[in-house]
């Protein structure tokens, strides 16, 4: 097939190019560079470094002549969504939205795009959620991706766009930016390496469901299949506090460093976890790295990467 990947520079855009690559697919990325790095970038992979904002996109598409778009760019940090709630629609509902105008124009006959299972419901009511709990997020991060997932249903609707929508936990594993706000495994792992202090948010009793990223490309490589369509979980099912991280990262890096709390971030619900079982039941995908491995291997890499 021939693919359209946003975001291909980043943390899981770049694993998931190297999949589709390796399974004979030929792919095209999109990045801005404003988060990815050039050094993720396949060098198999035809790189355009645009903004997906850009009205030239339209370009891309014309010569690209793309089966399906994955669409991973983002804004993906809910906290920069809290404090300009503006540049974070910007990018995730108008960027996305010139996208899916080109797939309307070009003819793109599938859409998988990277929603995300720990902001669109908001609160939950049920431990572990699925897909048909209530949508009531939170952050304008949430209401961005859930807004899109409307507008892939539109498009289908009216133009016949076939959709999949991932809603994923919080993914980890290597090539995550350490150095960001999000992503607390690679902030953590990367800072105990370095003997630095990591500064828990809160009581650290906020608890997400983590999911490692090798499991998520498998889901987008799944979602390729033209019976996959519509709006799938994937996640674990396992509810993991940032206490209980900080812990088992310290015994892996063998860190003398002790817990620390700082002040609690606004715009972050208390709990998140959403079960996998629609994905599982109606396409038999499931996760199958656990979370310990998934640190092993995740440590092993920041290791390697700080030399
Ligand atoms: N990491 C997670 O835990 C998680 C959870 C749920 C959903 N997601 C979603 O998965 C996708 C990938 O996230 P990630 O963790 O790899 O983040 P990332 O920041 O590593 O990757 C995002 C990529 O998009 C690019 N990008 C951002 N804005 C752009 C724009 N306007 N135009 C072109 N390129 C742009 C960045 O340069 C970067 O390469 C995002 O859509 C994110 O919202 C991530």
């Amino acid at each position: 097939m021939n693919i359209l990947v946003t975001g291909g520079a980043g943390f899981i855009g770049s694993h998931i190019v190297d999949k589709y690559l390796e399974l004979g697919h030929t792919v095209t990325i999109i990045d801005n560079l404003s988060t990815g790095k050039k050094e993720n970038i396949n060098p198999n992979a035809n790189f355009v470094e645009m903004d997906i904002k850009d009205e030239s996109i339209s370009k891309v598409f014309a010569d690209g002549n793309f089966d399906v778009l994955s669409h991973q760019a983002a804004q993906m940090d809910v906290r920069v969504s809290v404090n300009d709630p503006k540049f974070d629609a910007q990018n995730n509902i108008i960027g996305s939205l010139n996208l899916y105008e080109n797939c309307k124009k070009y003819g793109v006959k599938k859409i998988i795009f990277a929603s995300s299972g720990g902001t669109v419901y908001g609160e939950q009511s049920e431990f572990p959620c699925d897909e048909n709990h209530a949508t009531n997020p939170v952050s304008p991060y949430g209401i961005g991706k859930l807004t899109n997932e409307y507008y892939l249903y539109y498009y289908k609707q009216i133009y016949d766009i076939d959709y999949v929508a991932l809603r994923y936990g919080n993914v980890f594993g290597p090539r995550q930016n350490p150095n960001g706000e999000a992503g607390v495994i690679a902030i953590f792992a990367n800072k105990l390496i370095n003997n630095d202090q990591p500064i828990i948010n809160g009581d650290g009793l906020i608890t997400r469901d983590y999911i490692f990223i090798s499991d998520v490309v498998e889901a987008n490589m799944r979602s390729l299949e033209s019976e996959v369509n519509g709006i799938y979980n994937v996640t674990t099912g396992i509810e993991t506090n940032v206490n209980h991280i900080f812990q088992v990262l310290k015994d892996k890096t063998k860190s003398d460093l002790e817990e620390n709390h700082g002040p609690a971030k606004m715009g972050e619900q208390r709990r998140s976890v959403c079960s996998f079982d629609k994905f599982k039941s109606k396409h038999n995908w499931y996760p199958k790295v656990s979370f310990i491995d998934g640190i092993d291997k995740t440590v092993d890499y920041f290791i390697k990467a700080n030399g």
